[in-house]
């Protein structure tokens, strides 16, 4: 196990908040009552926040009422932040902040309507994927919009013998560009890359149990959305191999489902969870700003 990878330079001088803590009767996952990031946050109060997430891998944050800029400075107490290869959808201002929406304004849509389609862990494809995201609810659809988070640890850990021994010490390729033309044909929110966006998504390799830097538990890294191929493996074999390692990673009682409400923010853990968007009615608008914070190369 390493050191944590925090980088918290905040000023320490907050006064303590009454947060509660409560875990979900769920696989993953707790909420936190009563955190105000318009006040300062003492070193106690973001210690149990960072604890809570590496126990619940899962934190719904409910009523909170927070700016960009709160959102981006309370994710930079946890390290440096990414900023995603779709720049169009960066907030004005704030190109740390993806707009994730199905909202379309004027012909052009507003953000990223189709964030989380396949089940991923986020920017697993780039050489330091993302330690955690924190999703903040804008505007919410009546109906659909759920967000779901499976469990990587316990994928792990039940994963029968054999397909523990037949991916022990391997590796995979994550490639971002792995559904892209797929997910152009069907919907707007996918516009044509520049050489300069494909330049800065190149395929990388990553183990395919990665060790949690944090707390030392080995948790399932592949996805059916940017894993591609088992390197060193016949393309039918990994094809095989793969399919039934994404089938098994999702499995129901790994799963937490996440129904939004106003003012929710989510924070997960990139390296523990893959999440998945349920999806949202046409007829419906949602939007939420996204921050993402960088975590280690896995190994
Ligand atoms: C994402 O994959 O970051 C978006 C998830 C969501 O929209 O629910």
């Amino acid at each position: 196990m390493t050191t944590l990878s925090l980088i918290d330079d905040a000023p320490s001088e907050g006064v303590a908040q009454r947060i509660d803590i409560r875990a979900f009767d769920a696989p993953l996952g707790a909420e936190v009552i009563g955190l105000d990031l318009s006040k300062p946050l003492s070193q106690a109060d973001f210690a149990r926040i960072h604890r809570a997430h590496l126990d619940h891998h899962v934190l719904v944050f409910r009523d909170l009422d927070i700016t960009p800029e709160q959102q981006i400075a309370f994710s930079r107490r946890f390290g440096p932040l990414q900023i995603h290869v779709l720049h169009q959808f960066g907030l004005g201002g704030h190109p740390e902040v993806l707009i994730v929406s199905n909202i379309i304004e004027n012909g052009k849509p507003i953000g990223l309507g189709d964030a989380g389609h396949f089940w991923h862990s986020d920017l697993s494809y780039k050489e330091k994927p993302s330690l955690g995201s924190m999703l903040h609810a804008q505007e919410l659809p009546a109906t659909g919009g759920d967000t779901l988070f499976s469990n990587q640890h316990l994928a792990w850990d039940t994963l029968p013998a054999h397909l523990q021994k037949a991916v022990q010490g391997r590796a995979a390729e994550h490639t971002y560009l792995a559904k892209y033309a797929e997910l152009q044909k069907r919907s707007p929110w996918r516009p044509n890359l520049t050489a300069a966006q494909i330049a800065e998504v190149k395929p990388v390799v990553h183990p395919i149990v990665r060790t949690h830097p944090e707390t030392g538990r080995k948790a399932l890294f592949v996805s059916e959305h940017f894993t591609t191929r088992v390197i060193g493996m016949p393309e039918d074999e990994s094809r095989v191999l793969l399919d039934e390692l994404f089938a098994h990673s999702v499995r129901a009682d790994f799963v937490y489902r996440h129904v939004w409400r106003d003012r929710d923010m989510v924070f997960w853990d990139n390296r523990s969870v893959m999440h998945l968007a349920a999806g949202t009615p046409d007829d419906q608008r949602r939007k939420l700003y996204r921050t993402t914070i960088e975590g280690d190369a896995p190994f």
